[in-house]
């Protein structure tokens, strides 16, 4: 098993309907889609066999009757959710049942309490940065172990139990022995943000100075940036910019160092700070 990188990228679902729709020439979307495409041929040439995607579910698969903190995908497929309008043309999700079980056994053991899905529907915070990174094939072209995080209902997890959960996933996925685990490769994928706020007197809040701030620390020093509570997530990046918890998974699952492929920032998506980080481990 060899980890090959990682790649924060917000999940904004306009994003999704662009491409969808067929807009991406527009002239409101062709910059962010200029922008995203060394994002696009860094995963062609990587070419992951697996992406482990950490994403919140927005009350599609969960309502808020059951609230999981972390979720994870053990299923053979994942359907694209219906989230009002139909679900995406987007293919299924294929799952990898023998490595979501094996991270599910070593997640658990090593005492992260995750609960099990063994059927799902998965929404725009899973498929658009399947979207945003592989374009649009007929099938996708790796397997896709879902964990969801829950960023929706409060008490959300902290940064530092996300950092410590990705680290308790890379020792995971170096000791999976599976049939496939000698030339097995995996990319890790942590979604959401970035500042964002959809509702109330602040909707349409974007703030690229804590955008870039984020996202400086979290390569460089995510040991202290993993500490900023929540109150500083909704003052400073609006009360959906919480999602930004779910990265640093994603950076703890790359190990102490990381080289920076890659980064973009665009405004306006939606109503959006709309960021995308590449990552490979120093080691790699
Ligand atoms: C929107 C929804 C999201 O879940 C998100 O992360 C960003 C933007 C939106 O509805 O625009
Ligand atoms: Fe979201």
């Amino acid at each position: 098993m060899r980890i090959v990188g990682g790649v924060g990228t917000s999940h904004v679902p306009a994003v999704g309907a662009a491409i969808d729709l067929g807009r991406q020439e527009e002239p409101y979307w062709a910059p962010y889609f200029e922008k995203i495409q060394p994002a696009r041929d860094w995963m062609a040439g990587r070419d992951p066999d697996v992406c482990v995607v950490v994403y919140n579910d927005h009350a599609s698969a969960f309502s808020l009757q059951v609230v999981p903190t972390f979720a994870l995908g053990v299923g053979p497929r994942f359907e694209p959710a219906d989230e009002g309008y139909g679900p995406r043309p987007v293919p299924t999700v294929e799952g990898h049942p023998e490595l979501a079980w094996h991270l599910a056994e070593s997640l658990i053991l090593d005492e992260f309490d995750i609960t099990i899905v063994n059927e799902m529907a998965v929404d725009h915070g899973l498929t658009v940065p399947l979207s945003i990174l592989f374009g649009q094939p007929e099938a996708w072209p790796c397997k896709v172990i879902p964990l969801c995080v829950n960023v929706v209902q409060y008490p959300p997890p902290t940064g530092r139990r996300c950092h410590e959960l990705g680290r308790a996933i890379r020792r995971a996925l170096d000791s999976y022995a599976g049939t496939d685990a000698a030339d097995l490769t995996v990319a890790v994928v942590g979604t959401g943000g970035m500042s964002h706020q959809l509702q109330g007197e602040r909707a349409g809040l974007v703030n690229p100075d804590f955008d870039a701030a984020f996202l400086d620390a979290l390569v460089a020093d995510p040991d202290t940036s993993r500490m900023r509570p929540h109150s500083e997530y909704l003052r400073e990046a609006g009360s959906e910019g919480i999602e930004l918890v779910m990265w640093f998974v994603m950076r703890g699952a790359l190990g102490d160092e990381v080289r920076e492929v890659y980064r973009q920032y665009h405004v306006p998506t939606s109503n959006t700070g709309n960021g995308l980080i590449v990552l490979e481990p120093v080691d790699a």
